[in-house]
């Protein structure tokens, strides 16, 4: 497409040239210099005047780095002539501060995205964003994408399974769990997990709806973030005697050290999309985002 350009942020670099080469596009390359008081800094030394932008920056941690930068970009593109910007925040941060839990707290994914609308963002695309809640504070047309099948579809080829049984670890992703499982074919049901607000420790109901003695599971989840969830889960699944435990999910926010330790604990394989960049991150999203891409452009 010769009136298209990719721009890869500094978060997204492959998954951004991954589009780039699926819509035979140019990659236009950002020079990102962190100063010592940590203040990022964007250059775009390309003329993009009456180019169409594709601005790939995935907003995981540190969230607020990489958010700003994605400002910075889309707006730098404006500012060296585009006539259009369309972005895409693979994973989108601060979806998870969609409601007041407690007094004095505020909605922050609705600052977001008025941030976004008031720098011309018209068109966003996401994955999974964490709530549905969070959609509707958008006034811009957003694009919220499930990388579900293509998660299902790397489960079922690639890990060796026995009577599967899907997992949600919490009664929010119960339908993220239906969509996996009719795809594998198998069974699901949802952990029943409380969140100390105020701590934010996990606490998880060990007597199960199903009998999943000899089965192998996959928990599905959109992120793993502390990880405490999943520790948790696996703690449960365990004590029901289950065979093998995989856990799978959208955005792999933790380390790879927590990502490991994780793994250590019980896990027989852990597996992301590439939304974060992670040894874990094996499954590729250019595709379902570049089929995104396609009905905008
Ligand atoms: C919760 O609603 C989410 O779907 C995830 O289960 C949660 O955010 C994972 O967080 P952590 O890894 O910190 O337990």
């Amino acid at each position: 497409m010769k009136d298209v350009v990719v721009l890869p942020g500094p978060s997204s670099l492959d998954l951004g040239n991954f589009i780039a080469a699926r819509l035979k596009s140019v990659s236009v390359p950002i020079d990102l210099k962190i100063f010592s008081d940590g203040e990022s800094k964007i250059r775009i030394d390309s003329n993009l005047s009456n180019k169409k932008c594709i601005v790939v920056q995935s907003t995981y941690p540190p969230v607020d780095s990489h958010l700003l930068q994605a400002l910075m970009i889309v707006s730098g593109c404006y500012e060296a002539g585009a006539s259009e910007v369309i972005t895409v925040l693979p994973y989108m941060g601060y979806a998870r501060q969609d409601r007041k839990f407690l007094d004095g707290e505020f909605v922050t994914i609705s600052l977001i995205a008025r941030l976004l609308e008031c720098i011309n963002v018209r068109n966003l695309i996401t994955v999974n964003i964490h709530s549905i809640k969070a959609l509707s504070y958008f006034n811009l047309k957003i694009f919220n994408i499930s990388s579900i099948r293509s998660l299902a579809n790397y489960a079922k080829t690639q890990f060796d399974l026995v009577d599967p049984i899907v997992v949600s670890p919490d009664a929010g992703g119960i339908s993220r769990a239906k969509e996996f499982s009719e795809i594998m074919n198998s069974n699901f049901f949802a952990l029943n997990k409380i969140r100390d607000r105020i701590s934010g420790s996990v606490v998880m109901d060990e007597n199960l709806e199903i009998d999943i003695k000899d089965h192998d599971i996959i928990i599905i989840d959109d992120m793993i973030s502390s990880g405490e969830t999943i520790l948790k889960a696996l703690d449960v699944l365990k004590k029901n005697q289950s065979r093998k435990i995989y856990a799978m999910c959208v955005h792999a926010l933790s380390d790879e050290n927590s990502l490991n330790r994780l793994k250590a604990a019980g896990l027989t394989d852990l597996v992301s999309t590439n939304s974060v960049p992670r040894p874990c991150s094996k499954v590729d999203l250019s595709a379902d985002i570049t089929n995104a891409l396609s009905s905008i452009l």
